[in-house]
């Protein structure tokens, strides 16, 4: 489905998700567990679509993450400390890139600075390399919570998985103030017990 332009200089912001029924993103510290084959190939598909990828670090350091398959797709590490492993195979491919405040201590990856103290995320959206039209968020629940509460979410592809896992994994959305943002459902589709649901945002 081709993407509107938002308006602002800023590229359309997609994320995309899992959770179980009783609204935990995660099941064992990561999200597989509440993942299926059909599941991983939304995420793959809507990864194919992206020129960037962005990612909170708690994310990337929970669930490993490599160099993407789609040759030049970028992947932004959105970081307060810039604390990643520079040397694993996402920055080491050259893929991976940091998206920092201007006063982040110093790194060897490459970083887009935007605010001071906290990340300027609308500022950081317009500078991320090669200017993109199409950015694919994929959490964690804290880098939502900032992208919700500076009002950046343009669409949600949330997979409903089909079980409850209690403990105390987060919501989808985290430290972010109360708010309302409506959403309208696009389409709603199910799979083996997933529904897979696509909202677009409609104010
Ligand atoms: N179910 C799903 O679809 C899904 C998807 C993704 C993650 N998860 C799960 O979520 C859990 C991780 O949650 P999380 O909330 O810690 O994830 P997160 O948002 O990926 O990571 C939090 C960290 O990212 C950085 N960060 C995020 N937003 C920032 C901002 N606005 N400004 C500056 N830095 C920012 C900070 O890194 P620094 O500490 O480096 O400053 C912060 O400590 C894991 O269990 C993971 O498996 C689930």
């Amino acid at each position: 489905m081709p993407r509107p332009a938002v308006g602002d200089g800023r590229p359309w912001v997609e994320l995309c998700m899992v959770s179980s029924i009783d609204g935990s993103t995660a099941f064992d510290g990561e999200s597989r567990g509440l993942s299926s084959d059909t599941d991983r190939e939304v995420l793959l598909t809507l990864r194919r679509f992206a020129d960037v990828i962005i990612v909170g670090a708690g994310t990337v350091r929970s669930e490993g993450y490599g160099a993407p398959r789609k040759p030049g797709q970028r992947i932004g590490v959105v970081s307060r400390t810039g604390a990643v492993d520079a040397s694993s195979a996402l920055f080491a491919s050259g893929a991976g890139f940091l998206i920092v405040p201007e006063d982040a201590p110093h790194s060897s990856i490459e970083s887009v600075r935007a605010g001071v103290g906290e990340i300027d995320l609308h500022a950081a959206l317009r500078s991320l390399p090669g200017n993109p039209a199409f950015v694919h968020a994929e959490g964690g629940p804290t880098l939502n919570g900032a992208l919700a509460a500076a009002n950046l979410i343009d669409e949600i592809n949330l997979t409903t998985s089909p079980q409850i896992v209690g403990g105390d994994g987060t919501r989808l959305i985290t430290t972010a103030p109360p708010m309302s943002h409506r959403f309208h459902l696009a389409h709603l589709l199910e799979d083996d017990g997933f529904l897979f649901s696509r909202y677009l945002r409609a104010d």
